[in-house]
């Protein structure tokens, strides 16, 4: 059966804001462990599911990245994978896609995010620039290092309020980023604005705020300046607008992604989340000249304008896949499991960050473990105890996980601050678990939580014997080096 992306789109009276969009054509089985099996693994693998042997991970929630389970349709177009090296077939559906999608004129396909972030930042910042976000994902601030400039994370000031129910706390503060401009703005090159903002609880953004950040650029600038989207989750931001925002409610999400694309330079897309696929990403671009400075440096990096660094076949389920990504439906199921999760959670007394938004469910370390100083890793340790009860992997995003260095001075890890809240990422794969997975992974960790104060404070390790010191243009990656142990044993 092949549906096409209009006939997804017919109406219905089929409630699908209440059940799925789709139905499963192939499983996956998985490994069965024991509770002791699972203790014995997490502490030969440095007690951190991010470092485990994934088969041993019955319900991965680490990350959403390049997890996504793909359809019918992607798999049956990935035959048609056209695998020239220059100017490959399967180029055309993706070019025509990716401009339908972002309503700019100049696309190019890369491997994943990163790759298309380091051509953009090699091009468009330089030494000493500064370069403001409303909070920077792990890699745009590493390219920052790498090119010795500053990341600056502007977030609103209603993501650090616990009790604002405000929907769209992964804003940029925009009276943060006009001071700037107007105290340093010859030193402001790129603004860089994440939808939704993956490191702040996966928070959306609001259109007004990218209108507003468009308008201080224009209004405030001393040089050219890019407005680059980090765009890796766009659609789900899209669905929250629609859902949260007035004047969207009758819109498509296809729309609102097309407006909010409307008011950057450039986008750059990691693929792997909201394309629907497990590798893939693209940078579009308004201005031509800009895209030519690009085009070299894609050569060099990724490979040839018209692929990547992809496979043919992959280009072709992206191609699908984007489409898929920002189907209403689709999303409304999305924002559905996240909210049956969420729900589980609180039913349970696991605290968790409000809204719980399409992307996934962070929880609040702190609350679950009180006994637990925010220096030793509230969330570090709740993750290993939740892994240990049912075999669920999730991120720590605590202090002592992902506490940040001076962007001033990073190398000084005296100057590492707190984190706002001690957070545990529950990153949601697409169309991969189902609402009885989600209601598992909610009871591992309540059971975690149960253990009370036997559950152990964490340390960092001293790692300076083990490996060689990281480079100051490396820093930003500190986090997936770091080691920490437990200060008793597990429960
Ligand atoms: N931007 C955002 C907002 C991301 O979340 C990621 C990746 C990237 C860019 C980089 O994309 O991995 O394709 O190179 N995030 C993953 C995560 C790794 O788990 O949040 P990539």
């Amino acid at each position: 059966m092949k549906i096409s992306d209009e006939e997804m789109m017919s109406p219905t009276d089929i409630p699908f804001d209440k059940v799925p969009p789709y139905r499963v054509k192939v499983v996956e089985y998985v490994m069965p462990t024991t509770r002791n099996e699972r203790k014995q693994l997490i502490r030969q693998h440095t007690w951190s599911a991010p470092n485990l042997p994934a088969e041993y991970i019955y319900i991965n929630l680490c990350t959403d990245s390049g997890t996504n389970a793909m359809s019918d349709r992607q798999w049956g177009a990935m035959w048609l994978g056209d695998e020239s090296y220059f100017n490959s077939k399967s180029w055309d559906p993706l070019q025509h896609v990716l401009k339908q999608y972002t309503g700019m004129e100049f696309v190019m396909p890369c491997h994943q995010g990163r790759s298309g972030e380091a051509i953009i930042y090699e091009t468009f910042v330089k030494k000493g620039d500064l370069v403001p976000s409303n909070c920077h994902f792990t890699t745009t601030r590493a390219h920052c290092y790498f090119q010795e400039a500053e990341p600056i994370d502007i977030t609103c000031s209603e993501y650090f309020d616990e009790e604002s129910d405000f929907w769209f706390k992964g804003n940029m503060d925009t009276g943060k980023l006009k001071k700037l401009f107007i105290e340093q703005g010859e030193r402001v090159g790129l603004v860089e604005v994440v939808v939704p903002n993956n490191l702040c609880a996966g928070q959306p953004v609001s259109m007004k705020n990218l209108r507003d950040i468009r308008s201080i650029i224009d209004k405030y600038k001393r040089r050219d300046v890019i407005f680059s989207l980090d765009a890796a989750r766009i659609s789900e931001n899209a669905w929250m607008i629609k859902k949260h925002e007035s004047g969207y409610g009758h819109k498509s999400c296809l729309d609102i992604v097309k407006e909010m694309m409307s008011y950057a330079d450039i986008s750059h897309m990691s693929a792997k989340k909201g394309g629907l696929v497990n590798i893939g990403g693209f940078v579009a671009l308004k201005d031509r000249f800009q895209y030519q400075r690009l085009q070299p440096k894609l050569i060099r990096i990724d490979g040839f304008m018209t692929y990547g660094g992809l496979a043919g076949r992959d280009l072709e389920a992206l191609a699908v896949g984007l489409m898929e990504g920002v189907n209403d439906y689709y999303l409304a199921d999305k924002q559905r499991q996240c909210d049956v999760f969420a729900q589980a959670c609180e039913k349970r007394g696991i605290s968790i960050f409000h809204p719980a938004c399409t992307l996934g469910v962070w929880i609040m370390a702190e609350h679950c473990l009180p006994h637990i100083d925010k220096h030793n890793g509230p969330a570090t340790a709740l993750c290993v105890q939740a892994y240990i009860e049912g075999g669920i992997g999730l991120t720590s995003m605590d202090s002592l996980h992902r506490g940040r260095e001076d962007s001033r001075d990073p190398m000084n890890l005296d100057k590492i601050q707190l984190a706002p809240y001690e957070l545990i990422r529950c990153a949601l794969p697409r169309r991969v678990y189902t609402d009885a997975h989600y209601d598992w992974c909610a009871e591992s960790i309540y059971r975690a939580m149960s253990w009370g104060d036997k559950v152990p404070p964490y340390v960092r390790q001293n790692m300076n014997l083990s490996r060689p010191a990281l480079e100051k243009r490396d820093i930003g990656l500190r986090a997936f080096f770091d080691e920490y142990e437990p200060l008793f044993d597990h429960p």
